[in-house]
């Protein structure tokens, strides 16, 4: 069998689509940083709110035929965001442009993926459906609450994972770190502590953990040895940092020596900062999926540190702009 290649003229060239990328309000910072990586400014648009609560959203400049990333992240206020990016896919495809990829640093309903209690919604799933009927073509997003949340959508999509930078981070601030031991918070996040502990070559542990409420966590036990030993916990998000605190409280009874934190989305909702504040851990780091204001690292009694993962997304982008494999970036 033959194959032909047909060369590439100037009018082909000048039909490949032009890479924009456009921000919603909630974390444009990280929307910047990324356009700085990828070397193009960021898009020009705007989102007003009438007064009767109602969100109008509008591009500055043409979109026509054009690969567009629009960057949203799901923080405070959520369901504005959420809206904002339904909005935001909407316009784009009416403006005529040729694809659109949500990119949602940080999918907040994916905690909502399962009916664990009667007569509940499964909202991680509603909200793909919803971006998938506004338009969406694709999506790009990082470190899933579960990460078979992604099959929740029938469109293409790249789960980007932290590990990297988590376990990069560790490495830059204890040297030993092989001598630390990783602690799973629960067993959800087992696996991600099974890779970032191999990536340090460290021990592995992790608590057998209840939740009672949205608040409140109860550990039974915890399974490992962490007693002299310095302790990186990892997990998907800190919200509250109920977690965090009954994770601390109990890897320093059993006699843990210095702890580090490291997790993706640092959302730090509620009492999260003055948990943090009185917290007895050295530091604890979050990737900018989600902005965290300058009062809050203030207020945390110098124990908030942030990690910067706008250059995996700009990565991550200019590999799907191009066609190229994205899986590359992690090996
Ligand atoms: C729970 O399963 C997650 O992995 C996190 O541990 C949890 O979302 C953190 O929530 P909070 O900080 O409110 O305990």
């Amino acid at each position: 069998m033959s194959v032909s290649h047909r060369a590439s003229s100037p009018v082909l060239e000048s039909r490949r689509s032009p890479l924009l990328v456009f921000a919603g309000q909630s974390n444009r910072p990280l929307a910047q940083a990324i356009c700085d990586n990828l070397g193009i400014p960021l898009g020009k648009s705007k989102t007003e709110k009438f007064t009767n609560d109602n969100l109008i959203v509008h591009y500055e400049e043409s979109l026509r035929e054009g690969d567009i990333f629009i960057v949203q992240t799901f923080s405070n206020p959520v369901s504005d965001s959420i809206m904002e990016l339904l909005l935001m896919i909407d316009a784009a495809k009416s403006a005529s442009a040729g694809r659109v990829t949500a990119v949602i640093p940080y999918y907040s309903y994916a905690r909502s993926d399962k009916k664990d209690s009667p007569r509940i919604s499964i909202a991680g799933r509603l909200v793909a459906d919803l971006l998938q009927e506004a338009g969406a073509d694709r999506f790009l997003t990082m470190t899933l609450h579960s990460p078979q949340v992604h099959g929740f959508f029938k469109i293409p999509g790249d789960h980007l994972s932290a590990d990297m930078v988590l376990s990069q981070h560790f490495k830059s601030i204890v040297p030993d770190a092989h001598n630390g031991v990783v602690l799973a918070p629960d067993a959800g996040s087992i696996k991600r502590a099974s890779q970032i502990a191999r990536r340090l070559d460290s021990g592995l542990a992790m608590i057998d953990k209840e939740r009672l409420s949205d608040t409140e966590v109860r550990p039974r036990a915890l399974i490992g040895d962490v007693e002299g030993r310095t302790v990186f916990i990892v997990d998907d998000e800190i919200s509250t940092a109920g977690s965090l605190v009954e994770t601390v409280n109990i890897a320093r009874s059993l006699g843990a020596k210095d702890v580090y934190v490291a997790v993706t989305h640092g959302v730090y909702s509620g009492p999260a900062i003055q948990r943090i504040a009185s917290l007895d851990v050295t530091q604890v780091a979050s990737c900018n999926t989600v902005l965290v204001p300058e009062e809050k690292i203030a207020a945390s009694n110098g124990k908030l540190a942030v990690l910067d993962v706008a250059p995996l997304f700009a990565n991550a982008i200019s590999n799907i702009h191009t066609g190229a494999s994205v899986s590359t970036l992690f090996t």
